[in-house]
């Protein structure tokens, strides 16, 4: 248990013996404390009961503090209208860092009921640039899937790709007039993304190309032997390039179901829609409509337009007979269910599919899908004038160029500090640190505030920043290169006294306490907010405890904290999909 939920339970306990109802323990929570001057945990409780047994909240809070048991980890203070103050002794922290040199979790529990967990994300389109929405999607929810599976739940991740869309008229009509083989082979993403920007400005000049791109596409989704040819080609190409990329990332997807494994389940899902009644005729097209039973203020298939609700609904089925990204989205939801057995799906997803996800739960919901749909919605990459991210063209920028940014502003950064003289390594270094940056810029900001592109900033050394955390790493492992002779870090008499050990290994501690409370909000960001935070406390001891000067007791000690401040530092990164480097 953490000590968070051990004075939690004590103080429950505790709130039993001075009469508070069984129903009001719910509500009882202790918290870390927001200035560590009064103590390292507080709690409102007193003031939150007091009413409730007609006391007031001081006199309620000295009861409480009289008889909450936690003598023998910390002790207990009454501060202000009430509020109780817990310090932790420095005793309970030193043997809790032996624990921690034990525990290959690092203090995270595994969750006592593991979900199976479907996480939808990073999902590019075929044919189209992999750009910075993508780039959001695929950092979390690669994060996301580290985190489930650490914390022990069954994690299944899938790349969703748009590998079935309206893009492919458009590829495949330019694809047999002005394909480049050889550019196809070296690059085929963008040599794919040239054919499809070169038909859309064709279609855009002139409506006869529009009528021919419709007409490949009919062709294809009829089955035509040519056209499908080239819509697989197409397709394995990406898949090659994505993987290319992922590969550089350092992620990877348990499936790729895209967008058209689900083709030929899609009539047999628009037949349950109707036969149910879910789903009816209109104009032509088959459309699932609100059932009127709720507020139209949260009803997804309702509209105001003019101070009046009118029906929003969910095209199923065109008027042409083509199926759509709603129709397939319905279909995955089945397979999730009835093949993966899952218990729940996330979707990692920009926030502009919002509509299209609340519809889309609704219809889960409404079909008795027993699954828990989560839509993990995230903000806009802004460019340093505050507006959406652009290239000088006005295109949204390629991943791939953002990358190659990164890491070239990583290799000037480094130019001149770096303590590595190989110049192969360097180069090595300069793509982990460039990648890391971009990867800690993105999951260290709230998911769904924009925040600036600022490739300086990022690669800096000194903000908050990856390669300040690498650097913390490199710090805390260099001293164990300049130990002679063998120590044995064990749990052993390990003593805590100066404030800034005391501190770190508070911060240690804590490891166990911000891992677990992620996933209820999906903030990787709270990951990072805690690893810059713990790694200022390693500096801080650093900068006034010696280590390897130091004698016995003390030195051990400090050496147990470098050891696992690595370890953490090194395990944290990794939740986040970043790795350390040994030097830099
Ligand atoms: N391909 C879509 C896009 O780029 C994202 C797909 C997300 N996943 C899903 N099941 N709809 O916008």
């Amino acid at each position: 248990m953490t000590l968070l939920e051990i004075l939690e339970e004590r103080l429950r306990a505790g709130c039993r013996v001075c009469g508070i109802a069984e129903d009001d323990l719910a509500g009882v929570g202790v918290t870390q404390a927001a200035d560590l001057r009064f103590g390292d945990y507080q709690s409102n409780a007193a003031m939150v009961l007091a009413k409730g047994v007609q006391q007031n909240p001081r006199s309620l809070a000295e009861a409480l503090a009289e008889a909450v048991e936690v003598s023998e980890i910390a002790e207990v203070e009454i501060a202000g209208p009430g509020f109780l103050n817990f310090r932790i002794n420095p005793a309970t922290y030193a043997g809790r860092l032996g624990h921690l040199l034990e525990d290959e979790q690092l203090g995270v529990a595994r969750v006592a009921d593991p979900l199976r967990i479907v996480i939808d994300f990073s999902a590019p389109n075929v044919a189209k640039p992999m750009h910075v929405g993508h780039l959001r999607s695929t950092f979390i929810g690669d994060a996301l899937a580290r985190i489930g599976r650490f914390l022990g739940h069954d994690v299944i991740t899938d790349n969703h790709i748009g590998d079935w869309g309206t893009q492919f008229g458009m590829v495949i009509w330019a694809w047999k007039r002005e394909l480049d083989r050889s550019s196809l082979g070296k690059n085929p993403l963008n040599e794919l993304l040239r054919l499809y920007r070169s038909a859309n400005s064709r279609c855009a000049e002139d409506d006869s190309v529009k009528e021919e791109c419709r007409q490949e596409l009919v062709a294809l989704q009829q089955g035509d032997e040519e056209n499908l040819g080239i819509w697989k080609e197409c397709v394995t190409l990406s898949r090659e390039g994505l993987q290319v990329i992922y590969d550089r990332l350092g992620l990877s997807f348990d499936h790729w179901l895209g967008e058209s494994s689900y083709n030929e389940r899609l009539p047999g899902v628009v037949e349950d829609l109707l036969q149910s009644e879910l789903a009816r005729e209109s104009d032509g097209a088959i459309c699932v409509f609100s059932d009127n039973t709720g507020d139209p203020v949260t009803d997804p298939f309702k509209i105001q337009k003019d101070g009046e609700w009118e029906d929003k609904p969910m095209i199923v089925r065109k008027r042409d007979g083509g199926f759509n990204y709603a129709t397939t989205d319905i279909a995955t939801v089945d397979y999730r269910v009835e093949e993966m057995k899952a218990d729940c799906a996330w979707y990692v997803v920009d926030h502009r599919q919002g509509d299209h996800f609340k519809q889309l739960f609704a219809v889960a919901a409404r079909r008795g899908r027993g699954i828990e749909l989560k839509h993990i919605s995230f903000g806009t990459i802004l460019g340093k004038d505050g507006k959406p991210l652009k290239t000088r063209a006005g295109d949204l920028p390629l991943l791939s160029d953002l990358i190659a940014d990164a890491i070239e502003a990583a290799k000037e950064s480094s130019e001149g500090r770096s303590r590595v003289e190989d110049e192969k390594e360097r180069e090595v270094l300069a793509e982990l640190i460039g990648i890391s940056a971009v990867k800690f810029m993105e999951l260290s900001h709230h998911r769904t505030s924009d925040y600036i592109f600022d490739l300086d900033k990022m690669v800096s050394m000194e903000g908050d920043t990856a390669p300040y955390l690498q650097y913390s790493y490199v710090r805390c492992r260099s001293i164990f290169g300049k130990l002679d002779g063998e120590v044995v870090l064990d749990g052993a008499d390990l003593e805590l006294s100066d404030e800034k050990e005391i501190h770190l290994a508070r911060m240690l501690v804590r490891f166990g306490e911000v891992v677990p409370v992620i996933l209820d909000d999906f903030r990787p960001n709270l990951l990072a907010g805690y690893l810059l935070e713990l790694a200022r406390a390693y500096h801080s001891f650093f900068q006034s405890c010696p280590v390897l000067r130091s004698e016995e007791a003390i030195r051990k000690t400090r050496l147990v904290l470098c050891e696992l401040t690595a370890r953490v530092l090194r395990q944290g990164l990794e939740l986040l999909g970043i790795s350390v480097p040994e030097r830099m």
